[in-house]
């Protein structure tokens, strides 16, 4: 059990540049699916089907197209991120800026801000690098009953999620997932592209590789006491 702990804290966001020249095997990749297939979903609803994008010119087109990163996602992640190691430390939850590019870190950018940044190659460079690309498609026909917007069906694809990065990091496979792929012009055309269904959402992607170099970051997460409430809500944490 206490090595299930140590892959749990161990697993990680690999954002970082892989080998290309490195494959994932069709035993790693299968494995690394049927992990996500034994993951709990509401009612067994099962609601995903993974697109795999392991073909370089495919990875390349996708890398290529237009992003253009919202205002409302440059200001909300504002309002979450740290600006050195200790402010992280002490928050206990969130990012730190110097992960974004320059003009998002600002607290009041404007569209203009944002002119002549290169916001549409973000992560276009890790997405070429990747050895292989999943898309995780969320199937709406197959909802969970009696949920409303059918958040239990939401819950479900991050149950998938989660067994699949965990598999991965266990076969020593660094992971990385988007969401920049599930929304706007970018969504459309990955649909387009790949010949998506109209029944299925992208609800995230995810990046499998090999680093180049040692992934390594400050990871926090607040203690078990500031978000455990025992026998009854405690307001003075939150
Ligand atoms: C639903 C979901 C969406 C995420 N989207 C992104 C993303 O688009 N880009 C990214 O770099 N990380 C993304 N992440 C990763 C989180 O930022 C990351 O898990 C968190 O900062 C903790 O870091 P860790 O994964 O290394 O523990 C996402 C995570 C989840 C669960």
């Amino acid at each position: 059990m206490e090595s299930l702990l140590k892959l749990i804290r161990q697993r990680q966001s690999a954002r970082t540049i892989f080998d290309s020249k490195k494959r994932i095997s069709k035993t790693n990749l299968d494995k690394i699916l049927e992990a996500g297939s034994w993951a709990p979903t509401a009612h067994n609803m099962q609601n995903f089907e993974v697109l795999i994008v392991d073909d370089k010119k495919k990875l390349e087109a996708i890398a290529n197209l237009k992003n253009p990163i919202s205002l409302t996602f440059i200001k909300e992640n504002y309002q979450q991120m740290s600006f050195s190691k200790e402010e992280l430390k002490k928050k206990g939850r969130g990012v730190l800026g110097a992960m974004f590019p320059p003009a998002w870190r600002k607290p009041d950018v404007k569209a203009e801000d944002l002119v002549g940044e290169d916001h549409n190659s973000f992560m276009s460079e890790e997405i070429k690098s990747s050895s292989a690309l999943a898309i995780v498609l969320y199937d709406s026909t197959k909802r969970a009953p009696a949920s409303e917007g059918d958040f239990l069906g939401a819950i479900s694809l991050g149950c998938v999620m989660e067994n699949m990065w965990l598999m991965a990091n266990s076969l020593g496979i660094d992971f990385h997932i988007l969401s920049a792929l599930s929304e706007g012009t970018i969504a459309k055309e990955i649909r387009t592209m790949f010949n998506i269904p109209e029944h299925l959402k992208i609800a995230y992607s995810f990046r499998l590789g090999y680093s180049i170099a040692p992934v390594k970051y400050l990871r926090v997460r607040r203690k078990i006491s500031a978000f455990k409430h025992m026998n009854g809500y405690d307001t003075k944490k939150s």
